[in-house]
């Protein structure tokens, strides 16, 4: 059962009526359901099925701790990007031994974090990166367990802001710049190389530009074992897309299949770092309509919520469907539009909406993964509530921010 549905008139969220958390947490709230971040674990999980393998949750995709401590529950591993990130992690119960670390920008400050919580495996980004963590290593007394990430140089056929595996990208090395970095290591004394990570991109819908990438880095696991390595695991990185329209997307077990013989091969533990598949549909945004309007022959619903609570629609120009928390009425032609100073301030444009009232609360979906994680205090906004929903019980795992929290850490210097 989809964890988002109508019972009688009314969307729910599992066994809440998303009215109830709008009336008493207020919107705009995004609202997490704890059984559907579970079932889309499991199902990654047992697509792995048969495989030495771990699930990781891409935590840029949604940190709020009790999300995070949720997939830990689960048995998840974890993907980082930044020492915040780690922080988050190790606040949430992440085990050190299942984190992995990417980012092609990482500080000596974060390298030393990583080291220091002792995690599973940095993915190193760039030659720079190797010699700073060989160093920080070194000095600190430490052994750094490293992965080299790879640009397979394909074509994912995604937005292009989302796309980070081809030629030309900033993330990554080429596979030749690999073969010399590993040579490289050879002559380090505190970095073992024991894996090989990729990440093409994000949203992907078709199960291609994995098949290609995955030998094109499986190929690399076999040269780097031939020179001596003892490559350990192999990750896969995220990047399955969900329905956010009428995308054709593929399943955990399709992506799998596809792949299996590939990865069955390199006798790998095989790692995957899913943000959006796991928590994209887990989650939607409250906001109430505060405003009707007309302007230009165009009919504007103006809500509470905007580009600053949930940015994709301003900048990728991303779908989300729109319902009504209550009875779906009758539909309009409208935009609905946020209270942000900018034009580009859209949560849907040109699109049949519900004929919502002002007062009327509607539901964003599929706003789980890259919702509230993007979100800015823009034109000083507060950030909005999140809550968590878990069969008929649901709590607040982030209060609304306060007009204290915008001026928090600013100071007016002596001499003004
Ligand atoms: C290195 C890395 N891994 C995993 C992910 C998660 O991607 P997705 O949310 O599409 O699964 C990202 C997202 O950009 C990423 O950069």
């Amino acid at each position: 059962m989809d964890e988002f549905h109508r019972e009688g008139d009314v969307l729910h969220c599992e066994d809440v009526p998303l009215a109830d958390i709008a009336n008493s947490a207020g919107t705009p709230a995004y609202v997490y359901s704890h059984a559907a971040l579970y079932r889309s674990y499991r199902e990654l999980d047992e697509a792995f099925d048969g495989l030495d393998h771990m699930v990781c949750f891409a935590a840029k995709a949604n940190g709020n701790l009790a999300v995070l401590r949720a997939l830990a529950s689960f048995g998840a591993g974890v993907d980082i990007v930044s020492g915040g990130e780690l922080y988050r992690a190790m606040r949430a119960g992440f085990d050190p031994k299942k984190v992995v670390f990417a980012g092609v920008g990482k500080t000596e400050a974060e390298l030393m974090a990583g080291l220091g919580e002792r995690i599973l495996l940095f993915n190193v980004e760039s030659a720079a990166e190797l010699e700073h963590l060989e160093r920080m290593a070194n000095v600190y007394g430490k052994r750094a367990r490293v992965a080299l990430r790879i640009n397979p140089d394909v074509e994912p056929e995604t937005h292009e802001h989302i796309s980070t595996g081809h030629g030309g990208s900033k993330f990554g090395v080429a596979v030749e710049e690999a073969l010399a970095l590993a040579e490289r290591i050879k002559g380090y004394r505190c970095v073992d190389l024991i894996g090989v990570h990729q990440h093409i991109g994000s949203q992907i819908t078709k199960p291609e530009p994995y098949k290609e990438s995955v030998e094109k880095s499986a190929a690399l696991v076999d040269e780097l074992r031939s020179r001596g390595f003892d490559i350990q695991y192999f990750n896969i990185g995220g990047g399955l897309g969900i329905k956010y329209k009428d995308e054709e997307t593929f399943s955990p077990k399709e992506l799998v299949d596809a792949i299996r013989p590939t990865l069955e091969a390199t006798k790998t533990k095989i790692i995957c770092e899913m943000g959006r598949y796991i928590a994209g549909g887990a989650g939607v945004l409250l906001t109430s309509v505060i405003y009707r309007k007309k302007s230009g022959g165009k009919s504007f619903l103006v809500a509470d919520a905007g580009m600053n609570d949930l940015l994709r629609p301003s900048l990728y120009d991303a779908h989300h469907e729109v319902e009504a928390v209550g009875p779906n009425g009758s539909l309009e032609s409208a935009d609905l539009v946020g209270p942000v100073c900018e034009s580009g301030d859209y949560l849907a444009r040109d699109r049949e909406l519900p004929d919502a009232r002002e007062g009327d609360v509607l539901a964003v979906m599929n706003a789980g993964a890259y919702g509230f994680s993007m979100a800015s205090n823009y034109n000083s906004r507060l950030k909005p509530a999140e809550v968590m929903v878990r069969g008929e019980r649901w709590s607040v795992v982030r209060e609304r921010e306060h007009y204290s929290d915008l001026v928090r850490g600013e100071l007016v210097p002596a001499f003004l």
